[in-house]
């Protein structure tokens, strides 16, 4: 039986972050993945052009921007490997990037430098990338694990679960890698679809359908967290980054509360509009300050009719307030389908902090999105990725 001394499942971000740097240890490192090409959620990630990690990630911050049962646990892996090691090895790789708002880095070009800055490092530290293999499962063989797979069984010292998480099941997320955790006796954190659209039920949808395609810089927030960001109405319910953002802390049943006019005081500009064209239909006068369906929209929500002028203070409050404090009511999401993560997954009490190896099991390691640990969006999702291949790495 061909024998190694790390295998590591999934050939994305973590796993191959991972395999170079075993391999850089002068480990012997066989990376799988089942997909034709490696890194195929890089390739796609950031419209192409890969948000590859995000400047204003601090020690500080970290607990806050990346969410899991225990916050605490993600901070040594990414302390030891941060944004700036990584954009280290952008700029010796001759790979221009920039930075857009929020500290996020984008590359100049295409998200396929990323790829092929990993794979050539990959093979320049000895690793063995095998694309079209699939693994079917894992079971300890003495001190080693045997790893089935498409291909024949191979024996390691060392293996390394790198096999992401649900999301975009046709990219080929499979869910093995829980599958894994659970042969052996690992704990699970419910996993659920994360920085995702949400949906509205079908009266809503009804009523806000018009509104489709409408973008504005918004506040949403549900509990005490909120985020400044773009909402977007679509033909499903709303999207946009401010939405996805705080979708990872949406449960159903929750409302979220959007502030459509952050900044502003709709129930001031309501007053002077009242003075200028007061003659006017309440909601042609509101279409001066914001999308004109937006306004026909509040106005019907708020249930007003006849000219602005005719309006109380009392029913143009209610306006105002509709507009800072608007509840939304989602009733779901559009699922792994088009989420860009998977919140939840092995319960980092079973791991290592250090090394991301599972304390029941020397040899064993968990890395990336199939952990329970995930970040907000902009480029923390594949720092997380980098930061836990490169700690794994060290100790595979
Ligand atoms: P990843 O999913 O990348 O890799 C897992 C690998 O395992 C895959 O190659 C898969 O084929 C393989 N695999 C699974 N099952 C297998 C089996 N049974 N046998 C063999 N191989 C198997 N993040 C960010 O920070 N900035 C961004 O710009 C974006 N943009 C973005 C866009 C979109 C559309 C999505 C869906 C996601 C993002 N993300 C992102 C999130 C980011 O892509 C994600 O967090 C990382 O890719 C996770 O890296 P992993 O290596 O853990 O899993």
């Amino acid at each position: 039986m061909e024998t190694t001394d790390v295998v590591i499942l999934g050939a994305g971000a973590a796993g191959l972050m991972a395999g170079i740097e075993a391999g850089r240890r002068g480990r012997r490192v066989i990376v799988i993945d089942h997909a034709r090409s490696p890194g195929e959620k890089i390739r796609i990630s950031g419209g192409g052009r890969c948000n590859f990690t995000n400047r204003l990630l601090t020690r500080q911050n970290a607990m806050q921007r990346f969410l899991s049962r225990n916050p605490r646990f993600a901070l040594s892996a990414l302390s030891r490997y941060t944004p700036e090691d990584f954009i280290a090895r952008m700029d010796a790789a001759g790979i221009a990037w920039h930075e857009k708002h929020l500290g996020q880095l984008f590359c100049d070009g295409k998200a396929t430098q990323v790829v092929d800055m990993l794979v050539r490092d990959l093979r320049a530290a000895g690793g063995d990338l095998r694309l079209e293999v699939s693994v079917h499962s894992l079971a300890r063989a003495g001190e080693s694990f045997r790893v089935e797979t498409s291909q024949g069984p191979i024996l390691a010292q060392s293996v390394i679960v790198a096999t992401g998480g649900k999301s975009i099941p046709k990219m080929g997320a499979s869910g093995i890698g829980y599958q894994i955790a659970r042969d052996f006796g690992l704990k699970l954190v419910e996993t659920r679809p994360a920085l995702v659209p949400l949906t509205f039920a079908e009266q809503e949808l009804a009523q806000s359908a018009a509104l489709a395609g409408i973008a504005l810089d918004v506040k949403v927030r549900r509990g005490k967290t909120s985020f400044d960001e773009a909402l977007l109405f679509t033909h499903r319910g709303v999207s946009g980054p401010a939405i996805l953002q705080i979708s990872s802390y949406w449960r159903e049943g929750d409302a979220i509360e959007v502030d459509l006019f952050p900044g502003r005081d709709i129930a001031a500009e309501l007053a002077n509009l009242r003075g200028e064209t007061g003659r006017q239909a309440v909601h042609n006068a509101l279409s001066r300050a914001m999308p004109d369906k937006l306004a026909q929209y509040l106005v019907a929500q708020a249930g007003l009719t006849g000219r602005l002028a005719d309006q109380s203070n009392k029913a143009l409050a209610a306006l105002a307030e509709r507009a800072h404090r608007w509840q939304l009511k989602p009733v779901g999401s559009e699922g792994y389908r088009t989420a860009e993560v998977t919140l939840g997954g092995v319960d980092t009490t079973d791991l290592d902090a250090k090394s991301l190896q599972a304390r029941a099991h020397p040899g064993l390691y968990f890395i990336g999105e199939v952990v329970d640990v995930t970040g907000w969006l902009g480029g923390y999702n594949f720092q997380w990725a980098w930061a836990s291949g490169w700690a794994a790495g060290q100790a595979a």
